[in-house]
């Protein structure tokens, strides 16, 4: 965890200041011990989803976590019983009254929500653990793992609360007699009590509403504590219920997920970005702290961050689009080759995905999937930016492709490896049309690319290929003599290689360059110090080490036997050696190869203008 300075910093800096005069108020005395607190402490804490921590003021004073710790032992309850339990024991209507209110669900005799104190002391009773000593300590236990450290409770605040706290005591007898409670209620409200004081700081507090904003996850420690779809509930019912009689106004003010405590804590959760924490005991007529309100309404104003302010963007789920004649694949081909696959490249497009997967956005890139699968083309689904799917967006795209597969046009869904964001996508898309001819799962874009290329070429002439191509058809030749050609071919050694052959590795020395006779070769590099990309491949007729010619450098990528391959190999050395007798073939081969790498060169710039 890593403070920063930042326009956030700074920020968060003026709106403290601009805030402390504010001495609105009054310290909260029903506990006894919390009157004694400093009207004049003042924190203000953020944190994100991926651990940064961001401060103002007094951000080290300690304060009993009070009411805010409703929401994560609901969780807790939830993680432990699954909801169906937990709904027996209390609801998730708000009341629109006092925290305090000794109210009870007439119909179902539940606490109405587990924010007021009738609710929360029903769902500490689910707290297990053989002896009250157990339960303690597994309550301990979960806290800290919102925290991300361990936490203690503030004695003084917890005696004073015991030897106080007799409404508390009436909402528990109430509930023993209804039958909510099946617990000693003396037992249950020492749980209670100890619960609420827990003694925390503004980070904590900030650490435990980022871990509820990042689904669960505690973002310092990556600790999981809680399952996505319980993150879902608590949130949910500290929308509706958190700040009690004031939830409506502050989910129109402020409109995001809260809790406050009579300490003075408020912490807000922005899911997906923040958590929020202010710390300022001077509390309201409905017992939020003043500051507390002040200082999220500001934030969510100045940060955008009202969950109804609109971020939800479906519309540049589609990075962009493109056609294999605009940007067809990284494989080295020959003149004829590439002529052909400009008339045909059209016929195949690639839809780049990005950003996060849900029903609108699926919606909007599958209706467009399926008008450009409709027009009879392949097209490449290409994930390699998309952040995650949920479960909505999986199951859109398995049926699409499954309704797309029984069309005349080709699906491939590329770049889903290796992303554990798209795990689930690309398993379900796996089970349920992996057998299908028409979809197909492929590894990486150029790839599929390539793929699809290979099958235009092989609806031409096929038989091409299967032959040991002669010097002579070979494009790095061309304009040599047949004396010349023949001198060649004395020097040229013929290798062959299995399927999965190294042939260079990245590293060596160049000293000799290879011409593909039959067959084809992937040229990769290593990403990252490990993982391995492929960034192309050459076919029959095309050379590669060709550098050697060149710079007699060091191989910058490895070359790999797609297939079974036969390959020409020629020394430099030995070229050179030939210049005596033969001195127009190391001209004419490097006067060729400028025309090979130009046309490369032009054709990355096409590419480069295709991909703007
Ligand atoms: O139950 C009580 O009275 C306290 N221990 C907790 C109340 C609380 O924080 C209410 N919040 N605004």
């Amino acid at each position: 965890m890593t403070l920063a300075v930042s326009p956030i910093s700074d920020y968060l800096k003026s709106l403290h200041a601009s805030l402390q005069s504010n001495d609105d108020g009054e310290v909260a005395t029903y506990i006894p011990e919390l009157g004694l607190a400093d009207p004049g402490s003042f924190g203000i804490c953020i944190a994100t989803v991926d651990g940064q921590v961001y401060t103002a003021g007094d951000v080290d004073s300690r304060f009993t976590i009070q009411s805010m710790s409703k929401p994560f032992i609901y969780g807790y309850a939830l993680h432990t019983h699954g909801m169906e339990t937990v709904l027996k024991r209390v609801g998730v209507e708000p009341t629109g009254e006092s925290f305090n209110s000794i109210v009870l669900d007439q119909v179902s005799n539940r606490p109405y929500n587990p924010m007021v104190n009738a609710g929360a002391i029903a769902v500490t009773s689910l707290v297990e653990g053989e002896t009250a000593d157990r339960r303690y300590d597994e309550m301990m236990r979960y806290f800290g793992l919102f925290a991300g450290r361990d936490l203690d409770i503030d004695e003084s605040v917890f005696r004073s609360e015991h030897a106080t706290g007799h409404r508390n005591r009436a909402i528990a007898y109430m509930m023993l007699n209804t039958g909510m409670l099946d617990r000693d209620p003396e037992d249950v409200l020492e749980l209670y009590f100890k619960q609420c004081s827990i003694s925390v700081d503004c980070r904590d507090m900030a650490v435990m509403a980022a871990t509820l904003a990042a689904q669960g996850t505690n973002p310092v420690t990556g600790e999981t504590v809680l399952e996505p779809d319980h993150v879902r509930d608590v949130l949910t019912v500290m929308s509706t219920c958190g700040m009690y009689d004031y939830a409506g106004q502050w989910a129109f003010d402020v409109g995001v997920p809260a809790k406050s405590g009579v300490s003075g804590g408020v912490i807000a959760v922005i899911p997906g970005q923040l958590g929020i924490a202010v710390y300022s005991p001077p509390l309201d007529r409905v017992g939020n702290s003043v500051r507390g309100v002040e200082a999220c309404k500001k934030i969510s104003h100045d940060f955008s961050l009202h969950v109804f302010d609109g971020r939800t963007d479906v519309h540049s789920v589609i990075r962009r689009e493109y056609t294999a004649a605009d940007v067809p694949s990284k494989r080295v081909r020959s003149m004829w080759e590439r002529d052909m696959l400009a008339d045909h490249g059209k016929r195949l497009s690639v839809m780049e995905i990005q950003g996060a997967l849900f029903f609108g956005s699926a919606e909007k890139f599958l209706r467009r999937l399926t008008e450009i699968a409709r027009e009879g083309r392949t097209v490449i689904v290409d994930f390699k930016r998309a952040a995650y799917a949920d479960r909505t967006a999986i199951e859109l795209i398995c049926q699409t492709a499954l309704v797309l597969s029984s069309g005349d046009c080709t699906i491939v869904f590329t770049e889903l490896s290796g992303k554990e964001e798209l795990q689930g996508l690309k398993s379900a898309l796996e089970e349920r049309v992996g057998s299908s001819l028409r979809v197909r799962l492929v590894s990486d874009t150029d790839l599929a690319i390539e793929l699809f290329e290979d099958e235009i070429l092989a609806e031409t002439d096929f038989s091409l290929y299967d032959r040991i191509l002669p010097l002579a058809e070979i494009d790095i030749f061309d304009g040599l003599s047949k004396d010349d050609l023949q001198r060649l071919s004395g020097v040229a050694t013929t290798f062959q290689y299995a399927a999965g052959d190294r042939i260079i590795s990245e590293g060596d020395d160049a000293r000799v360059f290879f011409v593909v006779a039959r067959g084809s070769v992937s040229v990769s590099v290593t990403v990252d110090g490990s993982r391995t990309r492929r960034i192309g491949s050459v076919g029959q007729g095309a050379p590669f080490g060709e550098m050697a010619l060149l710079d007699g450098g060091k191989r910058s990528a490895d070359v790999i036997a797609d297939v079974p391959v036969i390959c020409y190999l020629f020394s430099v050395e030995r070229l050179r050696e030939m210049s005596d007798e033969a001195p127009a073939i190391l001209p004419t081969i490097l006067g060729n190869l400028v025309r090979i790498l130009s046309d490369r060169l032009r054709l990355a710039n096409d590419e480069i203008r295709a991909l703007q």
